[in-house]
């Protein structure tokens, strides 16, 4: 365990922003993080990779960043596999050694930012799969009281980029490790737009040419964080009606969708901020990426406020077009 007091979080946050927080511990152990819970200063914050966060200032606080770093099978039959993560295991490299063993299942999830234990409270997706579809169980460390508590796939009450760790528990539970079932067999999942294409330009839907095909698309549309501050998707997908989406649909023939739960229509927040105008547009040192509407990015030098004033704007111009009110994907610190 090491503990950092006054400790710059500009390499732990991918907005590249040099805030400081009173207290940064990376814990390795879920026996460290119980030891240390009785005398940490509130309020807690635990981050993973940083991907999904802005901080509008210094955290006057501390910092609880996992560092657990195994990767274990724990159990399986001829067609499935349990596997047993740590929580401060990089995403990718555990999609990495999922596609080298032959386990199905993470391949669309390749190349997404963050860390493991973060996935879990996120629910991360991306080409028609999220973490939801392959996570069994959830420990955790309860930080009120040091217990240990594990949550099962349903207790997780999973929904777009929602969690029961995101909602009635924020800020609760620590997660030290997430169970994954992951298929031997093989099950590709192409039906995302590009990626068929892709896969059969490099030979055929093997693990191999699912991971490579979706970095190659994830690389062509979203920006580095190492060389241009950013957090992925800034927003979400915005779920509405059938009957506004038809409003839409009336003015915008061209309008992308995907269908949602209970009859609700899922719209791109990139083509809705694309048709304001902003794309590739700054304000300040913040702007909205070029290839990528969805993203907004740090030119250098932007603090959290000089993002938030350019999130606030996009939110003002959507809600004035299309009467739709965007919500964060990333969180206000
Ligand atoms: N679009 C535009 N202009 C833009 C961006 C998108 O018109 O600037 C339209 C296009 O029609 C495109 C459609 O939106 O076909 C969808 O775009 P894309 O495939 O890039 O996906 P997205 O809906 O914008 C979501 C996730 C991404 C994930 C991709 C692929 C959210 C908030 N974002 O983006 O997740 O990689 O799908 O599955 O759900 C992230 O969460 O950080 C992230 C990158």
């Amino acid at each position: 365990m090491t503990i950092r007091d006054n400790c710059s979080l500009a390499d732990r946050n991918t907005f590249g922003m040099d805030i400081r927080a009173d207290s940064l511990i990376d814990w390795a152990s879920t026996d460290e993080l119980k030891n240390v819970l009785h005398d940490i200063e509130q309020p807690i914050l635990m981050i993973g990779g940083g991907s999904n966060l802005l901080f509008m200032g210094d955290f006057r606080g501390t910092v609880l960043h996992s560092t657990i770093s195994s990767i274990e099978v724990i159990g399986g039959d001829s067609d499935h596999v349990h596997v047993r993560v740590g929580a401060g295991v990089v995403w990718d490299d555990f999609v990495a050694w999922c596609s080298i063993n032959g386990y199905w299942g993470v391949e669309n999830l390749s190349a997404i930012p963050g860390e493991v234990g973060a996935s879990a409270v996120q629910n991360i997706g991306a080409y028609g799969v999220e973490a939801k579809d392959v996570i069994d169980t959830v420990q955790t460390i309860c930080l009120a009281d040091g217990s240990e508590r594990d949550f099962t796939n349903a207790q997780c009450r999973y929904a777009y980029r929602q969690s029961i760790f995101k909602n009635e528990l924020k800020g609760q539970y620590a997660v030290t490790y997430v169970i994954f079932t992951l298929s031997k067999v093989a099950q590709p999942k192409l039906g995302y737009g590009a990626i068929a294409q892709e896969v059969e330009r490099l030979g055929g839907p093997t693990l191999e040419n699912i991971r490579k095909a979706v970095i190659a698309i994830r690389e062509s549309k979203l920006p580095d964080p190492k060389l241009l501050g950013n957090a992925g998707s800034f927003f979400m997908n915005p779920v509405i009606s059938e009957q506004e989406f038809n409003i839409i649909r009336s003015n915008y023939p061209d309008v992308p969708s995907y269908p949602a739960p209970d009859g609700m229509v899922k719209v791109p927040a990139g083509w809705l901020i694309e048709k304001t105008g902003w794309k590739g547009r700054s304000l300040g040192p913040a702007a909205v990426y070029e290839k990528q509407a969805l993203v907004l990015v740090n030119k250098g030098g932007a603090t959290g406020v000089d993002v938030k004033r350019l999130a606030d704007t996009i939110i003002e111009d959507v809600k004035q077009k299309f009467g739709i009110t965007l919500t964060t994907e990333v969180n206000y610190i």
